[in-house]
């Protein structure tokens, strides 16, 4: 089973095992995440489930679509690897993926 770490602003990491086709936000929020709202259950509506993803990590991911992309513009303070985390979905390639929660998401 892949884990995901999730590492908030002030450096509380969390790591779990994830669900195989789950998002990275499903699983946050199964396993309570602090930091990750996902407002909109995953319909790509809100950026409340933003993340920064790690740089290595972040090459490896699937691109954003267009949606995807055009959310990330409301995102507050969108960094060069962010992603929405409804937006990635976990698979056994992404075993050990890193992500961290931004200041703003707490
Ligand atoms: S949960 Fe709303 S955009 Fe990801």
């Amino acid at each position: 089973m892949p884990t995901v770490t999730y590492i908030s602003f002030s450096g509380d990491r969390h790591s779990v095992d994830a669900d195989i086709g789950k998002s990275v936000m499903e699983t946050a929020v199964s396993n309570g995440i602090p930091g990750i709202d996902a407002d909109c259950g995953g319909a790509c509506a809100c950026a409340t489930c933003h993340v920064i993803v790690e740089q290595e990590w972040f090459e490896r991911l699937t691109p954003p679509d267009d949606a995807e992309r055009s959310m990330l513009e409301f995102a507050v303070d969108p960094q060069p690897c962010s992603r929405l985390s409804c937006q990635l979905v976990v698979t056994e390639a992404l075993d050990g993926l890193v992500v961290h929660t931004p200041s703003t998401q707490r």
